[in-house]
């Protein structure tokens, strides 16, 4: 039987490491051919050779989703070895916590360094690709993004303001572009994991209070896995989603049905 997503190009971003090497992972398994994306080039060989190794189709783009010109060319690369762009997970971001050293920073004592640095990443970084997906998409006629947003993209966390507001901003986005270019066959979403076990997620998972919270803060008791994030990309991908264009799906364990 023919997978979900049999033949179809799918590029993941951030596919070296967690949600995106477990979307590949899935993608390759429903019969996509994989273009990977990171800045790191050992984890995204990695996530190449799980999927060459059974197989599949995949192939290594190191890139800064946070320059212009890298972006460009990874849809160029794409598009070269590919002939086209069906498919794409806008998924590489950073946590806003830990990256200077700290752990919690209220709004008003937010450091300007880290705000600039989560935007550009969690948000510019979005931006960027789907500008460049959507140009191929537009000129092929069709397409199916999904962005990673979170549920800090639906409701506010103390202590992470830059981290809130870039998801805040990848939801704005995905609508917009949904209604922008739904007539063109190209549709456009995104999902909100909850708190997922992920190396981005390590660092609280050490700390007994924090991991306890997040633990607790899930309705379903537990924390959530890559891979059920994975599989609600590859719906939203395939054509089995085929009116479902603009939707925020939060894979989040009732988190933010609370
Ligand atoms: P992760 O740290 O395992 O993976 C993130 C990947 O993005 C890494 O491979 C990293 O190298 C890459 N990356 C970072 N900056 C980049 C850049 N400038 N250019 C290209 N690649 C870059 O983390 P995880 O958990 O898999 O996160 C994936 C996405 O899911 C992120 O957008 C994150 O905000 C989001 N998310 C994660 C949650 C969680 O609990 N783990 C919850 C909600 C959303």
């Amino acid at each position: 039987m023919a997978g979900l997503l049999e033949g179809k190009v799918t590029l993941v971003t951030g596919g070296a490491s967690g949600i995106g090497r477990a979307t590949a992972l899935a993608c390759a398994r429903e019969g996509a051919k994989l273009i990977i994306a990171d800045l790191q080039e050992e984890g995204g060989q990695h996530t190449v050779h799980l999927i060459t190794e059974k197989g599949g189709d995949a192939s290594f783009v190191q890139t800064d989703v946070t320059h212009a010109t890298e972006v460009e060319a990874l849809i160029s690369t794409a598009v070269a070895r590919y002939g086209r762009l069906d498919c794409a997970h806008n998924n590489a971001g950073i946590s806003g916590r830990g990256i200077a050293g700290d752990h919690r920073a209220l709004t008003a004592e937010y450091p300007d360094a880290r705000w600039h640095q989560v935007i550009a990443i969690n948000l510019t970084g979005v931006w960027l690709c789907m500008k460049f997906e959507l140009q191929q998409m537009l000129t092929q006629g069709g397409g199916a993004i999904v962005n990673t947003a979170s549920a800090a993209g639906l409701v506010g966390l103390v202590g992470n303001a830059a981290y809130v507001a870039s998801k805040h901003g990848v939801v704005g986005l995905t609508k917009t572009a949904a209604v922008e270019y739904a007539k063109q066959g190209i549709r456009v979403n995104c999902v909100c994991p909850g708190y997922i076990q992920t190396p981005m997620t390590v660092p609280g998972m050490q700390d007994p209070d924090h991991m306890a919270r997040m633990v607790t803060s899930e309705p379903v008791g537990r924390m959530g896995n890559p891979e059920e994030v994975a599989e609600a990309v590859v719906w939203l991908c395939s054509d089995a989603a085929s009116f479902v264009t603009g939707h925020t799906m939060a894979v989040d364990g009732g988190y933010v049905a609370q």
